[in-house]
């Protein structure tokens, strides 16, 4: 949870972190801080400016600035940059997984780490893509020369969340200064500590201004970003709710925009795949080690009737044998949720699912109330399971380690079930019969299918979301070139 203070950091850990505008360490205008906080033990962990829409002047300012210079940097000239960038990184990955552990509640061994790694390969691989910033030529015949240019839109306004930050923070910062922009990014008031720390070591790299980091509140910094005259490119991660007043705001300025935003992810199991691999891959499709706190995670169980039982069985053996506990501790595989407004919502949740008398409990439940996991917001997971899709917990994000297990016997109809959603950003397919999981593959409506597997994004993937679940692509290099270049034809007449 974060809550403001005027000034004065306290004997904390970390203590203070200022945010990057014009590659100095600056405070707010105002001078009025943030804190942070630990979710597994609810103690302060360090303070970080309270940014609003004069700091964002200010980083807009310098961002347009420096726009000029790097915008004509040869782009693998840029690209080197960023691949120094991952190097150091790299070198500084365990500080910074700690960093999250610390400031998200994610487990280190299972989470922190992974994202701290990710972060730097993601900077490795848009290192590497400037020399694919091409054009094409337009055959109009001999005497007319007619080309295309892949140019940088400009100061690039993002905005980030708290679940995985850093990863989702080097998301849009590598392509988008690979293509020639710059930018003014505000990190979740929630988990500001690890992206900050990023932005340091980025700026070791970079030319002042380049790239500048707020920390603040949402409608206070986040929108006057979204509505900052100088930027000409919002790219936004967060609840569809938000996402819809970044657009909004776009539209005002006709300004295009990038957005990644929830999910309620469908795993169709067939029952061919009644099996204990399949059960690991559901855990790790719904995030459980990330106390589900993920837009793709896959909270929608769609087990056939045939195995509905038995599936659920194993699922209850592994998944309570998770460890929850202290995310810094090597042997915790599940950590704490962000804050109390998140934790409060997930306990309604499971609450109503309590308290509805056709949803039956299979395992998990509300939070203990007393012994060491009441000292934090660790939630356990938890599985309902009803036959229908069509209550509350089956269509809303959670956000939360609450798996709703539906049942299926005709294939089509589970296809419709997994289809009827406002979301459509992931979903997972479990069989042995590839044609079958392939054909399903096809026919739901998701950005990102996973068949037989539940792991993370890898750069190279063009990733985003169907329907409500977002527009525009960031990860990939056709995600850089649609998200962080506009095309610019050039035509030539020759016989002058
Ligand atoms: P949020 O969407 O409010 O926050 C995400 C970011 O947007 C933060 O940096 C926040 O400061 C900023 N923001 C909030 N209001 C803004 C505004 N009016 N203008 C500009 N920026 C603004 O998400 P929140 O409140 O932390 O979580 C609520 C729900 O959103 C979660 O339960 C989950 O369902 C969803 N969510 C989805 C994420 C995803 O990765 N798709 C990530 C985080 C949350
Ligand atoms: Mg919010």
């Amino acid at each position: 949870m974060s809550t403001t203070t005027q000034a004065k950091p306290q004997a904390t850990s970390l203590g203070y972190k200022g945010m990057l505008i014009d590659g100095q360490s600056v405070d707010s205008a105002s001078g009025a801080r943030i804190t942070v906080e630990n979710p597994a033990k609810l103690q302060p962990i360090a303070e970080v400016p309270r940014g609003n829409a004069a700091d964002v002047d200010r980083a807009v300012a310098a961002a347009t600035k420096a726009y000029g210079e790097w915008r004509r940097m040869p782009p693998r000239e840029r690209g080197k940059l960023l691949l120094k960038i991952a190097e150091a990184l790299q070198a500084r990955t365990e500080e910074l997984a700690r960093t999250i552990a610390l400031e998200t509640g994610n487990a280190l061994r299972t989470q922190a780490r992974g994202e701290a790694n990710i972060t730097a390969d993601i900077y490795r691989y848009f290192g590497g893509l400037g020399s694919e910033l091409k054009g094409e030529t337009i055959p109009l015949g001999e005497n007319v020369l007619s080309y295309t240019r892949r140019e940088p839109l400009g100061v690039v306004g993002a905005v980030i969340p708290w679940n995985a930050p850093v990863m989702l923070a080097a998301l849009k910062i590598a392509p988008a200064l690979c293509a020639g922009n710059t930018m003014v990014m505000k990190a979740a008031e929630d988990a500001p500590l690890g992206v900050l720390l990023m932005a340091e070591i980025c700026q070791q790299f970079l030319p002042p201004g380049v790239l500048n980091v707020l920390t603040g509140f949402g409608e206070e910094c986040g929108g006057a970003i979204a509505s900052h005259p100088g930027i000409r490119k919002l790219s936004f991660t967060g609840s569809t709710e938000v996402g819809k007043i970044i657009m909004r705001a776009a539209a005002e300025r006709i300004v295009p925009v990038s957005l990644e935003l929830g999910g309620k992810s469908p795993s169709i199991v067939y029952p061919d795949a009644d099996e204990d691999w399949a059960v690991d891959g559901i855990i790790a499709a719904m995030r459980f080690t990330r106390q589900s706190q993920s837009c793709t995670a896959g909270s929608r169980l769609f087990l056939h009737e045939d195995i509905f039982d038995s599936f659920l069985a194993k699922l209850e053996k592994k998944a309570t044998a998770l460890k929850i506990g202290d995310p810094l501790d090597e042997a915790t595989d599940i950590g704490t949720i962000i804050n109390n407004k998140q934790f409060t919502k997930v306990c309604r949740y499971i609450d109503e699912g309590l308290k509805r008398p056709d949803a039956k409990l299979v395992f998990g439940g509300l939070p203990p109330k007393t012994g060491p996991l009441s000292e934090g917001y660790f939630t356990i997971p938890t599985v309902f399971a009803d036959r229908s899709n069509d209550w509350r917990l089956a269509r809303e994000e959670i956000f939360g380690p609450v798996l709703v297990a539906i049942r299926w016997s005709d294939e089509a109809e589970a296809i419709r079930m997994a289809n009827d959603s406002h979301y459509g950003l992931a979903a997972y397919v479990w069989t042995h019969d590839i044609g079958r999981g392939l054909r399903a593959a096809h026919a739901i409506e998701s950005g990102w299918v996973q068949v037989n597997q539940g792991l993370g994004q890898v750069p190279g993937m063009s990733y985003g979301g169907f329907k409500q679940s977002g527009i525009g692509r960031e990860f990939s290099l056709e995600g850089m070139l649609d998200s962080f270049t506009q095309r610019k034809n050039v035509t030539v007449n020759l016989m002058v």
